[in-house]
């Protein structure tokens, strides 16, 4: 499987973006992670025509939470997209970037007030509620800043998506919104749009990730826009907006069949049209926020092999130099990738392996896949890692960050520097009890 720009060259060795992944381990170190910028782009493209010919009132988000440094919320605005952020976090980093607050969407299921006073003062374009305590302390703030805010309200469906049950969101039994069963939604939504300081733009479902069939999102639509019906016969209020959250899913290993953005787009226009037909309901702005399905397939990690250790009737490990700090998916949700030497990417694949990381624990990355004969020092490299791993990387047994280098036309940039050692010793403080000379 190759995916994106990525391809064979000449010398045998993977390249990205018109770069060799070896000459990319030998300038920027491993492990690194590649993003490939075509990629994403033409991902941002597609979501963008796919809604746009069918559906003009639309905006898409990209979800921040996949992968977000400034560098990416520069390509995202100059793609026109919008931007979902969930944390001060990402909407300091949006905001520093110089990304207009006008196109930011912020989330969250508890928002700090730090968070919601940031959100205010930026003027985000949108504030996705997600609960009644939020929401007092939203109005009270609104309040003193003398304006009214613009929000969504996040509902559950109480649906089951198939897919991990850590990445499932729409189902009755989730920490996640306000529940349309059991009344709770149509209660708080009727009450905020009555007051001066909340103008309730409509509402938002998210109702997983990584989902490789349209059922979930279908369903949910559907619930949605029963909901939009009950509240225009109920209380006389019509939603403008519709927000469809994420959760496409991509390509992790070959024989993963996603749908198409465009399958994806017919699939949410043909049942949003029906269900507002079937309900006579004007049509309402149409909102999503897709994380992984513009920036998964656009990356690569590259990790360095070092020892190999082969239990003769057992199982040979591969070990590379970084794991559970620079990718926790595999641990967290059982995830499998593939995996290809990039300095033999020609040669058959006919050892039977199993990675693991470098970390003082068991931290198996990918079990039971094939590579050509692996030895110190040749380069893994693991496909579509481009969301929730560099974004989910933590500093465990004190590893370093690795970098990301964003790849295109033959050109390799740094868009987040490798943290250093002394990174990782910059915020210890040393009470003065233990200072002695050292
Ligand atoms: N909108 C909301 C409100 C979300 O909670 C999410 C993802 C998205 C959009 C984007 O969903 P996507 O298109 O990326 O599926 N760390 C997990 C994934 C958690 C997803 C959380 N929410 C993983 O590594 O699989």
């Amino acid at each position: 499987m190759l995916l994106g720009t990525q391809r064979v060259n000449e010398e045998g060795h993977l390249e990205i973006g018109g770069c060799d992944a070896v000459a990319l381990a030998r300038e920027f170190g491993t492990p690194l992670y590649v993003m490939d910028e075509a990629l994403i782009r033409a991902n941002c493209r597609a979501y963008k025509r796919a809604f746009a010919e069918r559906y003009p009132n639309n905006e898409v988000s990209y979800a921040g939470k996949a992968f977000l440094c400034t560098a990416m919320c520069a390509l995202l605005e100059e793609e026109g997209m919008c931007l979902d952020v969930a944390s001060a976090g990402e909407l300091h980093t949006a905001l520093r970037a110089g990304f207009p607050p006008e196109r930011l969407f912020l989330h969250g299921n508890n928002k700090s007030r730090l968070e919601l006073e940031m959100a205010i003062s930026a003027g985000v374009h949108r504030i996705i509620v997600d609960n009644e305590y939020e929401l007092e302390m939203l109005i009270a703030l609104a309040e003193r800043a003398g304006r009214p805010v613009d929000v969504l309200f996040r509902i559950t469906p109480g649906i089951d998506p198939h897919t991990h049950e850590r990445i499932r969101t729409g189902q009755v039994d989730t920490k996640f919104g306000l529940e349309v069963q059991n009344g709770q939604a149509a209660r708080v939504i009727e009450r905020a749009v009555a007051h001066p300081f909340l103008r309730v733009r409509g509402t938002h479902f998210h109702v997983g990730s990584q989902l490789l069939d349209l059922e979930a999102h279908r369903q949910a639509i559907e619930i949605g826009v029963d909901l939009l019906a009950q509240f225009r016969d109920d209380i006389g209020y019509i939603a403008e907006e519709m927000n469809i959250g994420g959760g496409l899913g991509i390509r992790y290993l070959s024989h993963h069949e996603p749908p198409s953005i465009s399958e994806y787009a017919d699939m949410v226009i043909g049942t949003l049209k029906a269900c507002l037909q079937a309900h006579n309901l004007p049509a309402p702005k149409l909102q999503q926020e897709p994380g992984r399905s513009i920036v998964g397939e656009a990356g690569t990690t590259l990790y360095t092999v070092g020892a190999v250790k082969e239990i003769p009737g057992v199982r040979t490990y591969v070990t590379v130099d970084g794991g559970l700090s620079d990718n926790p998916r595999p641990a967290l949700y059982d995830a499998r990738y593939e995996v290809l030497l990039a300095n033999k990417a020609n040669r058959p694949a006919e050892r039977l392996v199993t990675v693991a990381g470098k970390h003082c624990e068991t931290d198996t990355l990918f079990p039971d896949v094939t590579v050509p004969d692996p030895a110190p020092g040749d380069l893994l490299a693991v496909q579509s890692t481009g969301a929730y791993n560099y974004a989910m990387a933590s500093n465990y047994n004190r590893f370093p960050h690795p970098a990301v280098v964003l790849v295109h036309d033959g050109q390799a940039e740094v868009i987040v520097e490798r943290q250093t050692l002394d990174d990782l010793v910059s915020k210890d403080v040393l009470p003065r009890r233990f200072a002695r000379p050292r």
